[in-house]
């Protein structure tokens, strides 16, 4: 991917979420939204706890369900040993494409130098450059923010990252303190797509196919855009966007309900009992909601037993 082919090489990617985006999500959504070979999927952050990867994250990428779409595993770390350790995890699962994770604003893992808190440790992240060059043969990418708390940070850091043997930079255009809300910064990132010699994919609010449109119109050097809340709220974003049709909807809703049906059969199969079914499901109404009236979706969120819970869903259209 350079910066002169990005017209026929527009990319699309869903965006990871932690809690939302685990393989159950990627598996359904590229059978149901046929995006199996149109969208890349990023994995929620994997971490490593006691010095070793989490057992939990590897068997996410290590899941069956993960050979119907292209998946890249998302790392988090502080520093370059770290990186090792999850980079290696990642190879071994079979896997060749990395990213590292420089845009968490938690306080908890910024506060230990991970996610946006590398964006504040310019030598953690040279050490992390100088360990990518030890994988000659992976693609790595790089997902971050303009910055901590101010909007130039980054920079500081252009040339330590385009040092990076790099795919593509993912590029959130908030800082650290905005979270996840907030003006994005726009003004910043016809210079950041400049100055950073990596093709640049743009992430954040795209909430319809006229946004995607938008960007491209705007940013016209980007190479794609990374979606992540809208592609949960609008699951068809990126289907309705590459056939340049608009779904309306009832036609939405359908597919958001056949959606929820495929997670939940799925987790009512691999879970242990009711209440870790409900406790992972109940949530992805957050999103999902969006097109459903409210006073069909109170129910659902009232719902105490997997059992109200199934009757309010059964409601639902
Ligand atoms: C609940 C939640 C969990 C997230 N987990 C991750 C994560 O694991 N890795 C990551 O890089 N970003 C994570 N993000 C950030 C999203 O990937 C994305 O950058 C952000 O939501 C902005 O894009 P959007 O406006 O399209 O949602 C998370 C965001 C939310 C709201």
């Amino acid at each position: 991917m350079n910066k002169n082919n990005h017209q026929i090489d527009f990319k699309l990617m869903a965006a990871p979420l932690q809690g939302f985006t685990e393989a159950p999500f990627r598996h359904f959504h590229a059978m149901i939204y046929g995006s199996e070979k149109t969208i890349s999927y990023y994995s929620p952050f994997m971490r490593v706890e006691k010095g070793e990867t989490r057992r939990r994250d590897l068997r996410d990428i290590s899941s069956p369900l993960n050979t119907n779409h292209m998946l890249v595993p998302q790392v988090i770390a502080a520093q370059a040993n770290e990186f090792r350790v999850l980079v290696n995890s990642v190879l071994e699962a079979g896997y060749s494409s990395v990213d590292l994770n420089a845009g968490c604003p938690f306080s908890p893992q910024v506060h230990r130098g991970r996610g946006a808190g590398l964006l504040g440790a310019e030598r953690a992240l040279e050490e992390i450059a100088d360990a990518m060059g030890q994988y000659p043969g992976v693609n790595f990418s790089l997902k971050m923010r303009l910055g901590v708390s101010e909007q130039n940070e980054w920079m500081t850091l252009a040339p330590v990252i385009n040092r990076m043997p790099l795919t593509h930079v993912t590029l959130h255009p908030r800082t650290a303190i905005q979270q996840y809300s907030g003006e994005l910064q726009l003004d910043h990132v016809d210079e950041f797509v400049n100055e950073v010699q990596h093709p640049v994919i743009f992430n954040g609010e795209l909430h319809t196919p006229a946004d995607i449109e938008n960007v491209r119109r705007r940013f016209p050097l980007v190479a794609g855009v990374m979606a992540g809340r809208g592609l949960l709220m609008r699951p068809s974003l990126f289907v309705e966007y590459l056939t340049g049709c608009e779904w309306d909807e009832a036609k939405q809703r359908i597919h958001v309900l056949k959606l929820h049906n495929a997670i939940l059969n799925h987790l009512a199969t691999t879970l242990c009992g009711d209440h870790q079914v409900l406790s992972k499901i109940k949530p992805m109404w957050e999103y999902f909601a969006a097109t459903f009236p409210r006073k069909s979706v109170k129910p659902v969120l009232k719902s105490r037993t997997l059992t109200a819970y199934l009757s309010a869903v059964a409601q639902m259209s």
